[in-house]
């Protein structure tokens, strides 16, 4: 199985990609969608209407099983940052209300709940996380007050892969009645997930990292039992009906998630991202996850090996996470960059992020080049 998603990308060997927690390149089937859509744009335009909403479906579809959703609770963006947006800028907050999220989560979903607090009076508590940036939720825990509304966070933290304990973390949520929202950017279709069997409320997230497909598409999914509680942020026709309907001015946004989809869609983009979805769901999630770990363990004890210090929330022998974040020396990065390797300077070092793609040869060629 493993052998078949590996062949699915394009390798050549000349160009090492261990930035993939930042832009992983695309599969085959992703790239063959996009081409498949062009043509059928330039040859057939409008006749394409039918079949190019079934795909769009069809994706819809793959996302929410990879997700642990129904299709219905799944609504497309352009970007995790506009479906985070969408959710927190909508989110009845009132003035002296609470919502608590880490301190070092990425702009696209911090700024948003920043906003969204500010425009409305509420506070946004930020939790440090402890000295080696892992997650333990008993910090969330102790910062919950009578006044809190929200938590707020991501499942892997971009820093250095550190997750969060959604299971046990919406245990207590769904006691204190606290809506638990989180951004899944960097651990869906990487980790096994499961939004409704874990009792998340809503996630974001967007395509072009561990779902390999193009750049460009966000989506959020909100639990079906929020849905009326959440009004759309953008409106257009799609809001409503379809291009075709009438303009009515008193008419009711839909009843599910496709009321957040104000207008036509990225149809390129959605449909190459339900063909990496089919992939990974054929391939299986385990398999992938348990591949890169695989290659991320490699990485981690090579570098060790050579004297680096890895900047991490884990044991050496139980690194869970596909991210490796190590101090470099003055040369490291010219290094890196002789190899052609790319790489992220994230918080405390260089973040390396290996996905199931890469070849062992990779990970062997960057050791031997450090
Ligand atoms: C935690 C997290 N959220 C979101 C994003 C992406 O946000 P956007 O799709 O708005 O660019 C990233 C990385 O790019 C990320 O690491």
């Amino acid at each position: 199985m493993i052998a078949r998603f590996k062949a699915s990308f394009h390798q050549t060997g000349k160009l090492i990609h261990l930035n993939n927690g930042g832009l992983a390149p695309i599969t085959a089937q992703a790239r063959d969608k996009i081409k498949f859509w062009a043509d059928r744009f330039y040859k057939e335009g409008f006749f394409t209407d039918h079949d190019y909403v079934q795909d769009v479906l069809h994706s819809r579809k793959s996302l929410a099983t990879l997700i642990g959703c129904d299709h219905s609770e799944v609504a497309f963006f352009q970007s995790t940052a506009s479906a985070v947006s969408q959710l927190a800028m909508q989110f009845p907050l009132e003035e002296g209300d609470e919502v608590i999220t880490w301190a070092e989560e990425y702009g696209s979903h911090l700024f948003p709940w920043q906003e969204a607090c500010k425009r409305r009076g509420a506070n946004l508590i930020t939790v440090n996380s402890l000295a080696n940036l892992s997650t333990p939720i008993d910090l969330l825990i102790e910062k919950i007050t009578p006044k809190t509304k929200v938590i707020a966070v991501s499942w892997v933290q971009f820093l250095t892969g550190a997750k969060t304990d959604l299971e046990k973390l919406s245990a207590v949520t769904k006691e204190k009645d606290i809506f638990l929202f989180v951004d899944i950017i960097q651990g869906l279709g990487l980790h096994p997930f499961h939004m409704k069997k874990w009792g998340v409320d809503a996630v974001a997230g967007g395509s072009h990292k561990w779902l390999f497909s193009p750049v460009g598409v966000g989506y959020l999914a909100l639990d079906q039992k929020h849905m009326q509680m959440i009004k759309p942020h953008n409106v257009g026709s799609y809001t409503f009906g379809t291009c075709d309907d009438p303009t009515d001015s008193v008419c009711e946004p839909k009843f599910d998630a496709l009321k957040f989809e104000a207008g036509s869609k990225q149809v390129l983009e959605i449909t190459a991202l339900g063909a990496s979805v089919d992939l990974i769901l054929s391939t299986g999630v385990e398999v992938i996850e348990k591949e890169t770990l695989r290659l991320a363990k490699k990485l981690r004890t090579g570098l060790e090996e050579k004297g680096f210090s890895v900047h991490s929330p884990y044991e050496r022998d139980f690194h869970t996470s596909a991210m490796v974040n190590f101090i470099p020396n003055p040369q490291t990065i010219s290094k890196l960059q002789s190899l052609s390797c790319n790489y992220a300077i994230r918080g405390p070092g260089i973040r390396l992020t290996p996905a199931a793609f890469n070849s062992d040869a990779d990970i062997e060629k960057v050791l031997s080049i450090l």
